[in-house]
């Protein structure tokens, strides 16, 4: 049996990401407003919290793209290479992935994370059950960058396929969004078959859309709340979970569910070093999502150096879907 590798690439350090926070919190009130970078909802709690949001029945993006991976993965299957590199961004508990081991056949599979301590149990558990296959664990946050390892490119690697599902594309802007494919369009290599499956959530209604972030059970809201805490522990800052209120809404000109923090009254924020005062009703504006056409999305990933994909809805038709899973050939 093989044993997985780990490799834990260049982390920020503590008094970095104070700085990064800081930044954020003290930026000008409107246009623009206090910022929140949307990587700080996940600490430990706030990871578990997304895994709920997942199973709610208002957050359709997960298991609609479940059943596109399901109904499709036999034409997936034709288009995506043979005896790849898996190579999974944002792999978390490895299940999507892993999901299409039986389907795609990979050679080896490298589940990459921010942290590298996330992937250990899950890896292992998995080279259990794939005693062949390759697997590496990678720590690294490529939402700054995507340098992946260039060990990675050693002879008999095979062609790369990119795995970026969960619509984890629609947290970026379009302007990143363009500037990550095009990485991601460099780190499919030199080999021919080589591309990226993507899943791209998809613009719709306003109504379903907002409720989607906003369940009544009020998983979301505490997932958004959440990150309060995690600020504190990081800042120092001495913010109260009561004075702040989750919001979440449709940005129909930015085609894009904003996700705020707004004060339930005049309050300061004070931490070592700082302050910053906000009026009642002032935000902290911490996530999008942006949510995609088809054609849009095809074109982003043309101008990003990609071949015009692949496209797999939960519709007959690509127009009428809520979601799309796509691959694009390098
Ligand atoms: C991780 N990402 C794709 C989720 C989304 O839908 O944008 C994060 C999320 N935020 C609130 N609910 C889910």
């Amino acid at each position: 049996m093989k044993t997985p590798v780990f490799v834990q690439l260049h982390r920020d350090s503590a008094e970095h990401i104070r700085q990064e926070l800081i930044h954020g919190l003290t930026a000008d009130a409107q246009p623009g407003g206090a910022t929140v970078s949307p990587k700080f909802l996940y600490d430990a709690l706030g990871s578990r919290l997304f895994e709920a949001i997942t199973e709610l029945p208002e957050y359709y993006p997960t298991r609609t793209e479940a059943a596109i991976f399901r109904v499709h993965a036999r034409a997936m299957s034709q288009a995506v290479p043979k005896d790849a590199t898996l190579i999974d961004l944002g792999a978390g508990n490895c299940g999507k992935a892993a999901g299409l081991f039986g389907a795609f056949c990979p050679r080896r599979y490298v589940a990459v994370d921010i942290s590298v301590d996330f992937l250990r149990a899950t890896l292992d558990m998995l080279q259990r059950q794939y005693p062949s296959m390759e697997m590496v664990g990678i720590g690294l946050d490529f939402s700054q960058a995507l340098d992946l390892p260039a060990e990675l490119g050693q002879p008999g690697a095979g062609p790369r396929v990119l795995f970026y599902p969960g619509s984890s594309i629609g947290n970026f802007s379009p302007a990143q969004a363009l500037v990550f494919l095009r990485q991601v369009r460099e780190a499919c290599g030199p080999l021919a078959g080589s591309g990226l499956l993507i899943g791209v959530d998809l613009v719709k209604d306003a109504t379903e859309l907002e409720a989607a972030y906003d369940d009544t059970l009020g998983v979301t809201a505490a997932f958004n709340r959440n990150l309060i805490s995690n600020v504190n522990r990081l800042v120092g800052t001495d913010m109260r979970l009561a004075d702040w209120a989750h919001l979440a809404l449709f940005n129909r000109l930015e085609s894009r569910i904003e996700m705020h923090l707004v004060a339930q009254r005049d309050l300061t924020v004070r931490w070592p070093g700082g302050q910053r005062a906000f009026s009642r009703g002032e935000r902290i504006h911490t996530e999008n999502s942006y949510k995609w056409t088809v054609a849009g999305f095809s074109k982003l990933l043309l101008e990003a150096g990609f071949a015009e994909p692949l496209v797999w809805t939960d519709a007959p038709t690509a127009d009428a879907g809520r979601f799309a899973v796509m691959w694009a050939g390098a």
